[in-house]
């Protein structure tokens, strides 16, 4: 595979192909048996968010593969009393391999990961959501029987809701790996101009279909129908008038009649049943949705295996 950045902090920090390989590289892991590649290496994950998937696949990748998850509580180390993220950076890099962190604001990982000289791996942000979305891709990969991108091109995928982290991090790889990809949601939360105005430029040179709609007709013809909570860790004082204005754009039976028969629902959980998606939707489309979470073992475990040697 070609040799990737010394940390992955952003979508934009891969190319198309380093992405198709990372998940060649997962579903070869998910049949295969562990090969022990990280012994004796010690990984910290530096959580300020709550998690489950997250932080219990990494922690479970690193242990089938022979190293060491270091769960570091935030509420233990000295960052609490105000020593400094590049002090913090710094000294972790002479003892850990690797660092998993998930943080409130992007700009903390971007220091984290200046700071340090050992790998360092974005597990969530208010910006982007990398190792979820690289998941997602392996599922519709999976799921669609894709062989080539010409193939994977050809699908529509929305993402209704939320114009939120993992919506960034689905633009940006729509824009890098050439996607036909619809983010449908409210006026009132339009994406973040600055992301957009990135992967529309990208998108000119790879193709990609990037279209932002209002109209809940946009889900016709959809193969995918993505969607997350609209109410993300962080904008809890929100959460009203977020409901109110994204009602409209729950996933729901009405609104998967207008998508193509094929269509598969996807969440990255965890979902708020009733809110942006209906029970029904989520009892029916369970096992998808499960599959996907599950992939996030094996691609992380393809990332840690590239970037921790
Ligand atoms: N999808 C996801 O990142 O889940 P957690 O918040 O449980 O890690
Ligand atoms: N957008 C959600 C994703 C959770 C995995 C959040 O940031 O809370």
């Amino acid at each position: 595979m070609k040799k990737l950045k010394k940390d992955l902090l952003s979508i934009y920090d891969l190319d198309a192909t380093q992405i198709l390989d990372l998940v060649v590289s997962a579903r070869k892991l998910k049949k295969s048996k562990y090969s022990n590649k990280l012994k004796g290496k010690v990984i910290g994950l530096i959580f300020e968010k709550p998690s489950t998937r997250t932080m219990v696949s990494f922690a479970t990748a690193i242990a089938q593969e022979g190293g060491t998850p270091l769960i570091l509580d935030t509420q233990k180390l000295q960052t609490k009393r105000g020593e400094s993220v590049s002090d913090t950076a710094k000294v972790l890099s002479r003892y850990l391999d690797g660092v998993i962190i998930r943080a409130f604001k992007h700009e903390y990982v971007e220091e984290f990961a200046i700071n340090s000289n050992i790998p360092i791996i974005n597990a969530l942000t208010d910006y982007e959501h990398p190792c979820q979305i690289l998941a997602d891709l392996m599922t519709i990969i999976e799921k669609f029987k894709i062989k080539s991108v010409k193939e994977l091109s050809k699908l529509k995928i929305v993402f209704a809701g939320d114009t939120n982290n993992v919506a960034n991090s689905w633009i940006a790889l729509s824009a890098v790996l050439g996607l036909n990809f619809t983010l449908l949601g409210a006026k009132k939360y339009p994406p973040k101009k600055e992301f957009l105005i990135k992967a529309l430029d990208i998108a000119k040179k790879t193709k990609s279909k990037i279209v932002v709609s209002n109209d809940l007709d946009a889900v016709i013809g959809a193969n995918v129908i993505y969607t997350d909570v609209w109410t993300s860790m962080g904008a809890e004082k929100e959460e009203d008038e977020r409901i109110k204005a994204l009602t409209p754009y729950q996933v729901n039976i009405e609104l998967l009649k207008k998508a193509s028969k094929d269509c598969i629902v996807m969440h990255c959980l965890p979902a708020v049943r009733g809110e942006e998606i209906s029970a029904e939707i989520m009892d029916i489309q369970e096992k998808n949705i499960l599959d996907q979470a599950e992939n996030r073992l094996h691609i992380q475990k393809a990332i840690l295996l590239e970037l921790i040697k």
